[in-house]
């Protein structure tokens, strides 16, 4: 019977791209649902941008923009990730999107109308208070002096100094890190989602312990429901009740009946599951309620492990209490390391940058395999070693599995025409193991431990290998009255390479998909049990399937980056054009003057926003002999949509008359930081060619692109 299944990876924070431990909750949940896939199920593999709460707005602000302009800016990044490492969401979304207001508004309804008692609440609570940026400050936004061993600028919430929890009341000297003024206590009404209340209580405490979820988080969480003790030696209930409001200012939900009152973003962000979901349903004029309503869908939610109160106490208790249906499952993971490295930062990620990965033509499978050969159902951490990677990569994946490939087809091709032969007994039997594997090796995917999904495939793929090595073909194809035998033991080689291709296709889906095309056949899937590769079934020519892992690009991968020469510094350089600075003198024998600049990543080379420009207008400059004043049409639009021009000054002028450059296109760097100029503002710089050494070879030379290009075209 085929499942429907819905699945889900945690939503990240739209404050910052990707960074490696986003990419691997990413591939866990991604191989999972690949093998749910291939086992026939349906499954809709959703996520979404976390979009709301404090820090984004506060974030927003400094940037000068609104926070939907910066989320937008965050999620148009997300896809070279995804696409990068063969991640295959159905959809991703938002949770400021209208289906998470409209839906998340209604399940508080749901909550407060609940038809046995409400489960909210609204209670009266002091807070600090910012009189200059005039809101309620979170508590990461109070510092002050720890009130246990004095130290300065600590945090609201705990003293990184000597571990002290504390309320942010307690700081000494307590300040605003928004405005630095000094905070007041001010009161404010909050909502409050009654988690004590024992029909929750009683709800959760079955929830958690009633056997589906992981051993080791199931007990971590029965701590949570008795009575502890805090760091400062007070004792507190088990489940407190959750403060589910904010006030304004605050970017997120407002909640219905309440104005200036804003949903705590943790308590929207999951909903943005049912709402990525939605929106997916919807593309596909497909009825929400319907779906959610059957009774055989299945909901599951891969996770870390640090935010498992939210999805195992909040998440259950908020679904079941408007009415709705609870997960099935949550999938805790631990948190990835890098060479050893400490935890990552959360926000920041340290260590391996995945779109430096790809940028040195990595191949994602091989992280994909690696990753998946480490990871188990449990939650525990697990580290990216980059001796461990090559090792794993090169001698399992290449010299284990794509080996068998390529040591028969050769064979087959050249002496065959690609065409199988029959299969003789030894070799039947040797296939007859390889498919038999299929049921553990499917309950292996089923469970995540798809290390030892792995573990059981490579093994599979010595015995392989070790009757390639009884067989040789290689002699085999010297003595020619043993062409029967090669040809027979080659197709042994390539029908066992389908079977163990199909084993790894939830992890290598690219890989997998260019031996279907090489082998001439279907997807492979765990359904369709029947071989396709009968005697006289003729496969494509065998083309390298992968590469090995080169050391240098891991050392790429692990190099610091040189500091880069700020972009100001470049602007002086050209727009006065003085000689090269004495401690770099000009070398003779460099390319126009000068050798070529340190090693960039494609990402540093994006940072840069060159645009077609068309000079509308140009003159001389008064009191200057090197400079000219450009105006220039960018293809950019004002506030009111008008076409809007930029004033760029640049040091041509010993080349060119200003009416010889009107009505030209060029190229202007337009995300150059404005530079004052004695003779007023440059807002960002043409680009022009010069020899280094000015005297030895003068002239410089304005860039023109070829004809086609349009004022505003991005030159990538
Ligand atoms: N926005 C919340 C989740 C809301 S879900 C309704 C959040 N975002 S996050 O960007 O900080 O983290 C997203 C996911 O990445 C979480 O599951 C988190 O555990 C995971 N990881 C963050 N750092 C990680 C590692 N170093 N290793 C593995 N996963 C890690 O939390
Ligand atoms: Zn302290």
């Amino acid at each position: 019977m085929p499942r429907q299944l819905f699945v889900t990876t945690a939503l990240p924070y739209a404050n910052g791209n990707f960074h490696i431990g986003h990419i691997m909750e990413y591939i866990q949940a991604d191989i999972w649902v690949r093998y749910q896939k291939m086992m026939g199920h349906a499954v809709d593999f959703v996520c979404a941008d976390d979009t709301h709460g404090a820090p984004i707005m506060i974030a927003a602000e400094k940037a000068g923009i609104t926070p939907q302009q910066f989320v937008a800016r965050i999620a148009a990044g997300r896809k070279p990730y995804l696409d990068g490492f063969h991640i295959g969401f159905d959809n991703w979304h938002s949770t400021d999107a209208p289906e998470n207001h409209e839906l998340a508004r209604q399940i508080y309804r749901d909550l407060r109308d609940n038809k046995d008692g409400s489960l909210i609440e609204v209670r009266t609570i002091e807070q600090f208070f910012d009189p200059q940026k005039n809101m309620f400050l979170p508590d990461r936004f109070i510092k002050g002096e720890c009130p246990k061993c004095h130290a300065k600028d600590q945090y609201g919430d705990n003293c990184e100094n000597c571990g002290a929890v504390y309320a942010p009341t307690d700081l000494i000297n307590p300040f605003s890190a928004l405005s630095g003024a000094k905070p007041e206590l001010k009161s404010s009404e909050h909502y409050f989602f009654k988690l004590s209340d024992p029909r929750c209580v009683a709800f959760l405490e079955n929830w958690t312990q009633d056997g589906k979820l992981q051993p080791e988080v199931a007990n971590k969480i029965k701590e949570w429901f008795s009575i502890r003790t805090n760091p400062d030696g007070s004792k507190s209930e088990g489940l407190g009740d959750w403060d589910i409001s904010r006030d304004a200012p605050y970017f997120g939900i407002e909640i219905p009946d309440a104005p200036g009152k804003y949903f705590y973003v943790w308590l929207d962000a999951p909903i943005g599951y049912l709402a990525s979901l939605k929106n997916l349903l919807n593309k596909r004029d497909q009825d929400y309620d319907a779906y959610m309503a059957n009774p055989d869908l299945e909901q599951y939610h891969f996770i870390g492990k640090d935010i498992v109160t939210f999805h195992t106490l909040f998440w259950p208790a908020t679904l079941h209490f408007s009415g709705r249906k609870t997960p099935d499952n949550i999938f805790v993971h631990g948190f990835l390391t890098v060479n050893n490295g400490e935890k990552m930062s959360k926000s920041r990620g340290t260590g391996l940058d995945p779109l430096k990965y790809l940028s040195l033509g990595m191949n994602p499978e091989w992280l994909r395999y690696y990753l998946a050969a480490k990871l188990s159902a449990r939650n525990e951490d697990i580290d990216f070693n980059a001796d461990d990677f090559m090792a794993r990569v090169n001698s399992d994946l290449i010299g284990k599995f794509v080996n068998i490939a390529s040591r028969a087809a050769g064979f087959l091709t050249k002496r065959f025409e690609g065409k199988l032969g029959h299969v003789s007994e030894d070799g039947a039997a040797l296939l007859h193991q390889l498919r038999i594997e299929h049921t553990p090796i499917e309950q292996l995917y089923e469970a995540r431990e798809y290390a030892k999904a792995l573990k059981e495939t490579m093994l599979l793929a010595d015995r392989v290998n070790a009757y390639v090595d009884a067989n040789k073909p290689w002699d085999l194809a010297k003595k020619p009255d043993q062409e029967a035998r090669l040809q027979d033991v080659c197709t042994v080689c390539i029908k066992a390479f389908r079977i163990l291709t199909c084993y790894l296709k939830p992890v290598l889906p690219e890989l997998a998909a260019q031996v279907e095309t090489f082998l001439q056949i279907e997807p492979l899937s765990f359904t369709n049990i029947v071989d396709p590769l009968t005697a006289g079934h003729v496969i494509g020519t065998y083309q390298h399937l992968m590469q090995r892992v080169d050391v240098k690009q891991l050392d790429a991968l692990f190099e610091v980056p040189a500091t880069v020469e700020p972009a100001q510094v470049a602007t002086e350089k050209v727009a006065s054009k003085k000689t090269a600075p004495t401690a770099t003198p000009v070398d003779p024998t460099a390319p126009g003057g000068e050798a070529i600049a340190p090693t960039i990543q494609i990402d540093d080379f994006a940072k840069i926003d060159l645009r077609i420009a068309k000079i509308l207008s140009c003159q001389a400059v008064a009191g200057s002999t090197k400079l000219l004043q450009l105006t220039l049409d960018a293809g950019e639009l004002d506030e009111a949509g008008q076409p809007k021009t930029r004033n760029v000054f640049s040091g041509i002028a010993s080349m060119y008359q200003p009416e010889q450059l009107v009505g030209k296109l060029t190229v202007l760097v337009a995300n150059l930081a404005p530079r004052k100029m004695k003779f007023g503002v440059s807002e960002g710089m043409v680009l022009a060619a010069s020899h280094a050494d000015e005297k030895a070879e003068p002239g410089i030379y304005v860039l023109e692109p070829f004809a086609g290009a349009k004022p505003g075209m991005r030159i990538h």
